[in-house]
């Protein structure tokens, strides 16, 4: 797969099995691929004569406002692409008005993070552990530091057959198994109670039963996510599965493979609220630190106008189903 200049500045200044770990995918990385290559397909039907002098991205995710549909999904581990870790990538997501998602592999205690943010809303991302005494720790101190939602994985029972499941630099700290194999939905009624009564969003989800009975259990939301094809491999592109999902009426987000602002505008008109990044930010980090990510969220953004723009669309709830095109029933002539 080509790659980007970030990714390819990353590859120059990171350690190849910490470069190996943020990159890689399960198996054959075929969903990873897919993953990338999946938005190509959707097709676009933009509108004229709209007036986008000017083109607002702001919305609201879980009734918070922010500046964009454009959030940062949780990854693990910032502290090896830049010494200040989940701090400089929490810098730069307040700085522009983006939502993070803290992983519970964060580099830096959630206490820390919370300060770099300051009064900018963020989510807590959950992995229930085998040891639940230390997820509830976990997801208490989230709560108290001011996390505004928790984000339960539900893609990794176990971790996906991966090249590199943690570099050198942290691989002393994170015994391999933690993750509990048995969590069910009834762990979203759990989380709700342990943190006072977070909403909860379920991450993974590939499937409209999952997400109908993600809500039916109580969760607010779904993130339609395949890990960036770090799981299953041979598991759908999200972007195939984000109509499906969005289809029930769930809050729905999605991630995978989103590198520009058209995918951006392809992921909110097929239904989604808000549209995650993962690799890119870690690129960003790691080639420019904090300013390097406030130049990642800037320019996505920047590019999301224009594309707004040019379809004809200068408010988020303008970007509707409409805008993509389906091929005519009996085929083109
Ligand atoms: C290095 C790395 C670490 C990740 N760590 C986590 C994690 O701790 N928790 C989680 O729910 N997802 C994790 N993910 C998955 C991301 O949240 C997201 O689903 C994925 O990266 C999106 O695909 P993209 O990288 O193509 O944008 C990780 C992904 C990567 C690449």
């Amino acid at each position: 797969m080509a790659e980007s200049g970030a990714e390819e500045r990353a590859r120059a200044v990171l350690e190849p099995d910490v470069f190996d770990y943020y990159a890689g995918g399960a198996g054959d990385q075929t969903t990873r691929a897919a993953n990338v290559a999946a938005w190509d397909r959707i097709v676009l039907r933009p509108r004229v004569l709209r007036d986008v002098a000017a083109v607002d991205t702001r919305t609201t995710l879980l009734g918070t406002g922010v500046a964009t549909p454009i959030g940062l999904a949780p990854t693990a581990f910032h502290g090896l692409a830049d010494p200040e870790g989940e701090a400089a990538t929490a810098a730069a997501a307040r700085d522009g008005g983006t939502l993070l998602t803290l992983s519970t592999r964060s580099s830096r205690p959630v206490e820390d993070v919370a300060t770099a943010l300051g009064p900018a809303p963020w989510w807590f991302q959950v992995y229930v552990l085998r040891d639940r005494g230390r997820t509830r720790d976990l997801v208490e101190r989230a709560t108290a530091a001011g996390a505004r939602a928790l984000v339960l994985t539900g893609d990794t029972p176990f971790l996906g057959p991966r090249r590199t499941y943690a570099p050198a630099a942290v691989r002393p700290e994170e015994p391999a198994g933690q993750e509990a194999p048995d969590i069910t939905f009834d762990d979203i009624a759990w989380l709700r109670e342990v943190s006072g009564g977070l909403p909860i969003v379920v991450k993974g989800v590939l499937r409209a039963d999952d997400a109908r009975t993600c809500a039916a259990s109580g969760a607010a939301a779904v993130w339609v996510s395949n890990h960036g094809g770090r799981q299953l491999d041979g598991a759908v592109a999200t972007v195939d599965a984000l109509p499906e999902v969005a289809g029930t009426g769930v809050e729905t987000y999605v991630d995978g493979g989103v590198r520009r602002g058209v995918d951006v505008l392809r992921g909110l008109a097929l239904g989604a609220r808000a549209v995650f990044i993962g690799r890119p930010v870690l690129w960003a980090l790691a080639a420019g630190g904090a300013e390097g990510v406030r130049g990642l969220l800037s320019g996505l953004n920047a590019d999301l106008e224009l594309s707004m723009a040019l379809a004809g669309a200068p408010a988020i709830s303008d970007v509707t189903p409409d805008l993509v095109w389906t091929p005519p029933a009996g085929g083109i002539r």
